[in-house]
């Protein structure tokens, strides 16, 4: 949520912040900025709207610099507009910031200035943030920096800032409290971001910044220290990323590169760990805490959103094989609602981002607990990542499309393969049915590769819907998560009304909906609950609903009562959720598209959900 890119070193900043803010726009794109600082002078430039707005806006404009920090915005305090866009100037004009975050307490803070007689040009927290720090840099004739350590200490909320001044001509200064900041090292320069996206190009050894830390950043020096001021010596990584990953490759969206990326993601993500052959898994992560998870009372799974569906998926699967109860909690319900967390407790994490903010709360409050974390994370070295005790990453590669695809399968492939590991050392699972399943996630590239082959059929079938107001989800067992996962995907990036279903408990009030105009979407595979969904089916076509069908290739039954259908091929039914929703993936690609909705960038919305 909001990206944040900053220079310093002997290149020209200004190209070096615009490609990175381009990078960045999946996290926020309602308005951006940026202000460069040359020879004394700070320039701040924004607007509202899109990255290229502000480009446009550039053309003409003094953007000779060697220094600067750029900023793209998704609203939390004033709509988006050019004077609520960032970078803020402070009242005295020398200092200028920018900030990925939520001040809670600003409103307070606010008070205590304007009755100092400040005024205010923005609606935002970041406004104030800024403008108390130079307020304490002025009553306390301190630097910068001290200023900053000061008024960090009184706020409350979660931030990660960059800011310049202009008497420093060289020196951006940074802090980070619970949202995320990448630092890359070049020679002679350093770029500051939210992820790494914007830093690859130039150098691949990064520092991540934690919590409660300061960065003093000029091109020659990183100095770290903690809010205590006390120096901490930089922990540099190699970054494991290719250029190639985040740039589009010839696609037209993100979005679909990424579902076409899936066999190849899917295949990264069972590589090394799964050897059907040798009917083994190996997964670090859960052999050296098998007795910890294995003998765990329960286990929870706190998620949002997308991953919020894998968990579903997953608690069907873990039951089933493992015998172990589970709970999936939205964790933004979960770190408000004083749960009963032991010491002992095995909690699922998933993330996508590994940064969303609900998450990374309730697994702290989990973890104070005695909470065993085991986080399932596709973002490498991310917040939630390093806070797990223990995890597996989903190695899908960076994700920027804003709707969740290829992390989604990977997150199940991940999934699926803990709970055979964990159900085969816990003994509740047949020699037969694990060698059975393994085989299966072992086919599964190569049948996601055959549904891909086909996707030109949902492509018609989205033509025709495409005006629909509603659209209904149904699916039932391991199939119901990925009926949600359907309508949210449609949701996102096509502005459909779309609502998911066990498909049994529609008779319960949803029925009310059908009409000759609804399309309702059976994920209709088979499995154990065939006969019963061809019922569910014949329920809709009786009341003259439109019905579209994912179906098993073969199926002799289900395309006599649809009037669209997808087949794809055959599969068990506890791996059948990686294959279903990628069909759905499609279906609401090729409808957004189809009604000239920017999928990768679907308005309101951000990708990485790093404020409440
Ligand atoms: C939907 C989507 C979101 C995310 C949710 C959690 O397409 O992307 O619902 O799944 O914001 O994000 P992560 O997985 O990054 O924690």
């Amino acid at each position: 949520m909001c990206g944040i890119v900053g220079y310093t070193g002997t290149r020209q900043a200004y190209p070096v912040i615009l490609k990175g803010l381009k990078r960045l726009e999946y996290r926020g794109y309602d308005s951006s900025g940026v202000a460069l600082l040359k020879e004394g002078k700070l320039k701040v430039y924004k607007k509202k709207g899109k990255v290229a707005e502000l480009e446009e806006e550039m053309i003409g404009k003094e953007i000779e610099a060697t220094i600067g920090i750029g900023h793209t915005r998704w609203a939390t305090h004033g709509e988006p507009s050019d004077r609520n866009a960032h970078p803020h100037s402070s009242a005295s004009g020398k200092l200028a910031m920018i900030h990925n975050g939520i001040i809670e307490n600003y409103a307070q803070i606010k008070q205590e200035l304007l009755n100092k007689g400040y005024t205010f040009t923005s609606d935002t927290d970041t406004e104030v943030l800024l403008n108390f720090i130079e307020d304490i840099k002025k009553n306390n004739d301190c630097s910068l920096e001290e200023a900053l350590r000061i008024a960090l200490k009184r706020v409350s909320g979660a931030y990660c800032i960059l800011l310049i001044e202009q008497d420093n001509p060289d020196t951006i200064i940074a802090a980070r409290k619970g949202s995320p900041l990448v630092i890359g090292i070049g020679k002679g320069e350093h770029f500051l971001a939210s992820d790494a996206s914007p830093i690859i190009e130039y150098t691949k050894e990064v520092v991540y910044v934690n919590d409660y830390e300061l960065a003093i950043v000029r091109p020659d020096e990183l100095i770290l220290k903690n809010i205590g001021n006390e120096k901490i010596t930089p922990y540099i990584t190699k970054l494991d990323m290719e250029l190639a990953a985040i740039e589009k490759g010839g696609y037209d969206h993100f979005m679909i590169k990424e579902i076409f990326e899936q066999p190849s993601t899917i295949y990264d993500c069972l590589r090394g760990r799964l050897d059907a052959k040798e009917s083994i898994i190996k997964m670090s992560g859960i052999d050296q805490n098998i007795d910890q998870i294995m003998n765990a009372n329960r286990i929870m799974i706190v998620a949002c959103g997308t991953s919020w569906h894998a968990g579903l998926v997953a608690e069907y699967i873990i039951e089933e094989l493992c015998r172990i109860p589970v709970e999936v909690e939205y964790a933004s319900e979960f770190r408000y609602r004083n749960p009963i967390v032991n010491k002992g407790d095995v909690i699922i994490a998933i993330s996508q981002s590994g940064e969303t903010a609900d998450t990374l709360v309730a697994l702290e409050k989990a973890k104070e607990n005695g909470a065993f974390i085991f986080g399932v994370v596709n973002a490498v070295g991310s917040s939630i990542a390093r806070i797990s005790n223990a995890g597996a990453y989903t190695h899908a590669g960076p994700e920027i499309g804003v709707a969740s695809t290829k992390a989604f399968t990977g997150q199940l492939a991940v999934l699926m393969m803990m709970a055979l590991a964990i159900a085969k050392q816990k003994g509740t699972v047949s020699k037969e049915r694990y060698d059975h399943l393994l085989l299966e996630l072992e086919q599964i590239p190569e049948k996601a590769e055959a549904i891909l082959k086909n996707a030109k059929e949902l492509k018609k079938i989205a033509e025709k819907y495409k005006n629909a107001s509603d659209f209904l989800f149904l699916g039932r067992g391991y199939n119901f998560p990925v009926a949600l996962e359907g309508a949210l995907k449609l949701k996102e990036i096509s502005y459909i009304h779309a609502e998911g279903y066990p498909a049994a408990e529609m008779k319960h009030g949803p029925i009310a909906l059908v009409d000759d105009q609804l399309p309702v979407v059976f994920i209709a595979t088979n499995d154990p609950y065939h006969e019963k969904i061809v019922s569910n089916m014949q329920e809709i076509k009786a009341r003259k609903g439109k019905i579209i069908s994912i179906i098993t290739e073969g199926d002799t039954v289900c395309p006599g009562l649809s009037d669209d259908y997808f087949s794809i091929p055959l599969v068990d039914e506890l791996i059948a959720p990686i294959l279903t929703v990628i069909p759905l993936q499609l279906l609401s690609y090729y409808v957004g598209t189809a009604k000239g909705i920017d999928v990768d960038k679907p308005r309101n919305l951000a990708k990485s959900v790093t404020v409440e």
